[in-house]
């Protein structure tokens, strides 16, 4: 399995173009609302939106895209419209898989998969099998994701695996066993819809990604939108803890690297 570069141990290679954006998809109710429309149509106009964010990736070769299209809070919605976007996630999965395999996307879906039915997590099984060998894109759907249920279960099964290592984990240890292990840090976090909010998105993940807030309401999040935020992306100075001249080269550069910072001992 590859392994990535940490943004805490290491310092990432600085890249113009993303190779990792991680996306909450919000503002699907208020979109249908504007339009006087039922929330789900919201709903449904946003898988179109995501098929438009998956063909912007593959044309700007951005190598790895996460959405968030179900938070582990989102069953506190009404009965009716946690139903309607299961049966929006199935039918997507059956009738996308065949075009992202065509395409060369791998998709992946990172969540508790095991509160879905049976056929939904059979569908998830199967397209993760179809498309495990295509590398032009990863697509990865977060699907009852949360980041805190990630942390969780990574530590429970860092502690199944090595018990013998107790007190002594290491940050590397903990990140081979998140949701997200298939994937580099995301370089840059989208947020449509107005909320500056993380959501109990990536938390582990997220550490030293550029965040990017828009009004734009997920439904009308097309190519142009997507390029604002590129560019905003790339008009930051991405430090990673040092300081601008060391980027610039007029600065003490020496290698970077910080000192080990894993606990060994707390007080
Ligand atoms: C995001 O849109 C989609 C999901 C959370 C599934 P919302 O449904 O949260 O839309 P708003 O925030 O009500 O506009
Ligand atoms: C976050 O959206 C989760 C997804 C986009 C799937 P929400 O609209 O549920 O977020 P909060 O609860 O308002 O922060
Ligand atoms: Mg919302």
């Amino acid at each position: 399995m590859a392994s990535f570069k940490s943004s805490t141990r290491t310092i990432p290679d600085i890249v113009r173009v993303p190779r990792h954006v991680a996306i909450i998809m919000d503002g699907n109710g208020r979109w249908a609302k504007k339009y006087f429309l039922p929330r789900f149509a919201g709903h449904s106009r946003g898988v179109e939106t995501v098929r438009e964010a998956v063909r912007y990736c593959l044309g700007r070769g951005i190598g790895y895209l996460t959405l968030f299209a179900f938070s582990s809070e989102n069953w506190r919605r009404p009965v009716e419209e946690v139903s309607l976007l299961m049966q929006l996630f199935t039918k997507a999965l059956k009738q996308e898989v065949a075009k992202l395999d065509d395409n060369g996307v791998r998709l992946k879906v990172v969540g508790d998969v095991s509160r879905f039915d049976a056929r939904l997590q059979e569908l998830i099984h199967d397209a993760e099998i179809t498309t495990a060998a295509n590398d032009k894109l990863t697509l990865t759907v977060a699907a009852n994701y949360g980041g805190r249920w990630d942390i969780v279960q990574a530590v429970n099964r860092m502690a199944a695996e090595h018990p013998e290592k107790r007190g002594e984990w290491t940050e590397d240890d903990l990140a081979a066993h998140l949701a997200m292990k298939h994937a580099p840090e995301p370089d840059l976090f989208i947020r449509t819809g107005g909320e500056e909010r993380i959501s109990n998105f990536l938390l582990w993940q997220l550490a030293y990604t550029e965040f990017y807030f828009t009004e734009t309401l997920w439904p009308e999040f097309n190519a142009t939108a997507f390029d604002l935020a590129i560019a905003s992306y790339q008009q930051r100075e991405r430090r990673f803890g040092r300081v601008s001249e060391q980027l610039t080269g007029g600065g003490d550069t020496a290698s970077g690297e910080a000192p080990p910072t894993d606990a060994k001992s707390h007080a």
